[in-house]
């Protein structure tokens, strides 16, 4: 076991549930929930309280934090746009301010948003990047673009889960886009690079975590449900979103499994067998 001690954010979420149970046998890790308890030992932390965030650190002294809980779409910012700003800014700055204050380093799960943001989301986690940079202990970005692979998480409303509900509502016909191209990114290797960061002390690093391979949410639909069974359709969403292209040079230091588009999609696949 690793003796580093990490909190991480959102470990309810459909990110943060996977880092939390790829890294939990490995670190000393609380994981902090807000209104969702997905595992029973996880902590309550509202992050767009300042003083509970002081607590949570004051209290657990992590070295790391991995700050995973965000809004993880434009969406919600239609709703309520000052709670957005709360939770995908306001609450990065105080989580840095604390971090400052108590020597952490911090991992921050970005996106492919922040590279040419085109909406709230994007220029929130742009600014977050900015203002995560000011961590003085150190600092990782990851940018993942749309994330597949498994959680324990199964209902947040998130693209893989999507793929799941076609998996179950197996007698409907599974509608999916074809005007949006984009790099894919596996869940697992969210956690196997903030592992080896930790593990081989890089900081102050930003990498993009992708899949080289442009793909549409059709194709990947395609590919991993079509041969579980679902009939798949193609469907003109007529998203506007930019197609971004990043070198996965960065990555290789990391070796990452699975290592290409065929071994990701063939991952997903026996993940899901092994779900449902
Ligand atoms: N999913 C993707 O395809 C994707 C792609 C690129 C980047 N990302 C990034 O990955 C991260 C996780 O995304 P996700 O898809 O896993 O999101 P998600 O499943 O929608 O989860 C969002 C999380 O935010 C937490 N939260 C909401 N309000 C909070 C508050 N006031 N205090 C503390 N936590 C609060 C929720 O906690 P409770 O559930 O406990 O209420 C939930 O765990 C985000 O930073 C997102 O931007 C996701």
């Amino acid at each position: 076991m690793n003796t580093n001690k990490i909190l991480l954010t959102g470990a309810s979420s459909y990110v943060g549930a996977r880092m939390y149970i790829d890294l939990k046998d490995k670190y000393t890790i609380t994981g902090t929930y807000h209104s969702n308890k997905l595992f029973s030992e996880l902590r309550q932390l509202n992050l767009k309280d300042k003083q509970s965030i002081k607590d949570s650190v004051k209290r657990e002294k992590p070295e790391v934090i991995i700050h995973v809980a965000n809004h993880a779409s434009p969406r919600p910012a239609f709703k309520d746009k000052i709670d957005f700003i709360e939770l995908n800014k306001q609450a990065t700055k105080n989580l840095i301010k604390t971090a400052n204050e108590f020597n952490c380093k911090i991992i921050f799960i970005s996106s492919f948003a922040a590279i040419e943001p085109d909406n709230i989301y994007g220029k929130l986690k742009h600014e977050s990047e900015e203002l995560i940079k000011q961590t003085k202990a150190g600092y990782v970005i990851l940018r993942p673009s749309l994330i597949i692979g498994g959680s324990p998480n199964t209902t947040n409303d998130r693209p893989h889960n999507r793929l799941l509900r076609s998996y179950e509502n197996k007698d409907q016909v599974a509608e999916y886009d074809t005007s949006w191209t984009f790099q894919p990114s596996y869940v697992g290797h969210l956690s196997d690079i903030s592992d080896q960061v930790i593990a081989k002390d890089i900081w102050d690093k930003t990498f993009p975590v992708v899949i080289d391979k442009l793909v549409t949410q059709y194709q990947l639909a395609k590919d991993i449900i079509k041969p579980l069974g679902i009939t798949v359709k193609p469907i003109d969403k007529q998203f506007t979103y930019p197609t971004l292209r990043e070198s996965t040079d960065s990555l290789k230091q990391f070796s990452l499994k699975p290592s290409s588009y065929q071994e990701m999609i063939n991952t997903i696949i026996k993940e899901i067998r092994l779900t449902k």
